[in-house]
């Protein structure tokens, strides 16, 4: 897997460094909320599982699963495909997300949360492409790991074809892999 990668954007121990100081912003916001804490599959998983050990409080965990509408919409709209569990009515919910590249995703997701009338919503997502951003799109995450170039990347939850998945780091893919 690393020799298809062109250069280490982020090393393991930058993230891992970063997540220790979320977890500290994060732990004084929510002392005392019990926030529900949703993740966005599955790019998320890694980013998750390190993020919340850093939350010191009590909390519940969730998972949504979205998936892009194909179909007559030109615009390629999003669908649920697996939806929070727990009632979010009057909790407060922070969504986890690995990346904010055009915000379609994200956009969607704040959206169908906040329809179910949380107490308060914020996003937190491991890192920010604002380049790539839709024409549009206002919304702006509470917290960010890293804001990151305009280039394709990979590992830490963060896949291209389901793979590099499992890579400790964040990486830019090298191009003749996507002419493979
Ligand atoms: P959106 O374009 O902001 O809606 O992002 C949708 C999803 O596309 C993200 O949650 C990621 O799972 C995926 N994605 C966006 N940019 C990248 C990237 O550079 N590498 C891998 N996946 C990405
Ligand atoms: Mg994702």
């Amino acid at each position: 897997m690393d020799q298809d990668i062109a250069q280490i954007l982020i090393t393991e121990e930058q993230i891992q460094s970063r997540i220790r100081e979320l977890g500290e912003e994060l732990t004084r916001e929510y002392a005392g909320k019990n926030p529900v804490i949703v993740g966005v599959l599955k790019g998320v998983v890694i980013f998750y599982a390190d993020m919340v050990r850093q939350i010191k409080v009590p909390c519940q965990m969730d998972f949504m699963w979205l998936s892009s509408y194909q179909g007559t919409s030109s615009t390629g709209g999003m669908v649920v495909k697996r939806d929070v569990t727990v009632d979010i009515q009057g909790r407060h919910v922070l969504i986890l997300e690995d990346i904010y590249d055009t915000g379609n995703s994200l956009d969607f997701t704040y959206r169908h949360l906040l329809s179910k009338n949380p107490a308060s919503l914020k996003i937190c997502t491991l890192l920010d492409k604002p380049e790539r951003r839709k024409p549009g799109i206002t919304l702006k995450p509470d917290y960010v790991g890293f804001t990151v170039p305009n280039a394709f990347v990979v590992g830490y939850g963060l896949d291209y074809n389901e793979q590099y998945r499992n890579l400790p780091y964040v990486g830019i893919l090298k191009s003749d892999v996507y002419e493979k």
